[in-house]
């Protein structure tokens, strides 16, 4: 069995409420921290365990926290990013929905930590239920003096506020979060300045997902050296993945990096296999922005190694022969799914969400949609595959946010590894709807 830090009390009963997580350990780590260690033996702690940003960019968590303005008399920021919108993941959910102290402890840690007197978690307006969640949580962490005024008798002053989005992907970029946090259209904002430098109201802030910030209490609590003992390499501690689509276990986990893919998928520990003894096409690692890979690339690397469940090892090859883990959203396709449907799925959602400010976004993420829609639906050329292959350069790396990367890449990696599958649909516009794909990507 794995080791676990964050999911390891989620099915005590009662552990959503401050008794039963107190009773179990829960705020020991906050304790320590502000009653022993100190801000900066917390960061240091933070830097040693070599601790990633669980949202997807997987940005080391110390050296952004490093990064953080201190001019005299401006106020800091820490505002957890819960809008976790990526289609595929919904990890960040189960940890606010089952252990919602956990995320309070780890935001009461790294406020003091940052110097920050105020925290906001700013929570995906689908999660509709969850708010009231937290909103719990919070108040009883205050009755019994973990925040407020004076914490714990130590001087420390932190109040915390849940503000729900309005059900926009995009506010789940930083900068986005941050003005709609002010109140205005969530509009990304051209970075540097990064946050840490000019973020909420104009003053310093760290965004951290919601898992980064849970994952701050088990750093304190065992320290950085035996945190980075969960992982390899640059991949240290235990991540959260969600999994679904065609296996036969799907739902949240928690994994120490140091696993293999195809122990993730088959092990009944994990996905328990693909449903109805199917056979494996492909996945999509981490959440739908990142490049989809077909099963010869999935179990192994191009090199022949095989492929693990880091951030290195997932990435392996580039987005030539690899992936990213990004947010951990885990999508496996068995031999029936269709990459040319999935992939129209995808293009659909980014053009919808899409915030228009820049046009090889705007314009880029319609037309990939209208010839996906041609391909799929029997109107498609033979050049219309070059021509999807096109618009898709031409879109990445231009945009002021990652979504115009993230509408690319999906499109770039489908033909990439798929081609002969958009191929056969122009050639058979009839029966493209109805053919299953088996095809020979094993
Ligand atoms: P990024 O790589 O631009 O930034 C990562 C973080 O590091 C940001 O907080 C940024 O402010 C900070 N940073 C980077 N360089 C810095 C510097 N020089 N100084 C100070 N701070 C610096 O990536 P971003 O835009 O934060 O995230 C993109 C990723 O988000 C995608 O790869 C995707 O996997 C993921 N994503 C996750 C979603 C979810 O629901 N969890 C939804 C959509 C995307
Ligand atoms: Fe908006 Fe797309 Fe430009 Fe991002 S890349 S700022 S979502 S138009």
């Amino acid at each position: 069995m794995g080791r676990k830090l964050l999911l390891d009390k989620a099915h005590i009963e009662g552990i959503r409420y401050y008794d039963t997580y107190r009773s179990n350990g829960g705020y020991a780590a906050a304790e320590k921290a502000l009653k022993t260690m100190g801000p900066e033996a917390v960061v240091e702690e933070v830097k040693k365990s070599g601790l990633r940003g669980r949202g997807g960019a997987g940005f080391p968590t110390g050296l952004k926290w490093s990064f953080i303005a201190k001019p005299e008399g401006v106020p800091r920021y820490l505002v957890c990013n819960a809008d976790e919108s990526e289609p595929g993941t919904f990890k960040d959910r189960y940890l606010m929905e089952f252990i919602p102290h956990l995320l309070i402890e780890g935001l009461l840690i790294s406020s003091f930590a940052l110097g920050a007197n105020s925290a906001y978690i700013y929570i995906r307006g689908e999660y509709a239920w969850i708010p009231d969640i937290l909103e719990q949580a919070i108040a009883e962490a205050k009755n019994k003096g973990w925040l407020g005024k004076n914490i714990q008798g130590t001087g420390f002053d932190l109040e915390i506020y849940v503000q729900r989005g309005a059900g926009a992907y995009i506010c789940g970029e930083e900068t986005a979060l941050l003005e709609s946090l002010e109140g205005k259209r969530g509009n990304p904002r051209i970075k540097p300045p990064f946050p840490a430098v000019k973020g909420l109201w104009g003053c310093p802030t760290v965004v951290n997902n919601v898992e980064t910030i849970a994952a701050v209490v088990p750093i304190v609590n065992i320290g950085g050296d035996e945190y980075i003992k969960f992982g390899i390499g640059k991949s240290t501690g235990t991540k959260l993945i969600s999994a679904c689509g065609n296996i036969n276990k799907p739902g949240v986990y928690e994994i120490e990096m140091n696993i293999s893919v195809e122990e993730f998928i088959y092990s009944d520990e994990y996905c328990g296999g693909i449903k109805g003894g199917k056979r494996l096409k492909a996945c999509i690692p981490g959440g739908s922005s990142v490049p989809v890979l077909p099963a010869n690339l999935l179990l192994k690397t191009a090199k022949g190694e095989t492929r693990m469940m880091t951030y290195e090892s997932l990435n392996d090859g580039g987005f030539a022969t690899g992936s990213m883990l990004g947010s951990g959203g885990f999508i496996v396709m068995d031999e029936d799914q269709c990459i040319v449907r999935n992939t129209l799925t995808f293009a659909r959602f980014y053009h919808h969400e899409s915030c228009g400010q820049c046009s090889p976004c705007r314009e880029g993420t319609g037309w990939m949609k209208k010839v996906l829609h041609n391909i799929e639906y029997g109107k498609g050329k033979m050049s219309d595959i070059d021509l999807l292959w096109d618009i898709q350069r031409k879109i990445e790396g231009n945009t002021i946010c990652p979504l115009g990367d993230a509408a690319a890449w999906p499109v770039a990696a489908a033909i990439r590894h798929f081609r002969d599958e958009f191929e056969w649909h122009v050639k058979h516009p009839d029966e493209a709807l109805t053919r299953n794909f088996g095809l020979a990507h094993y």
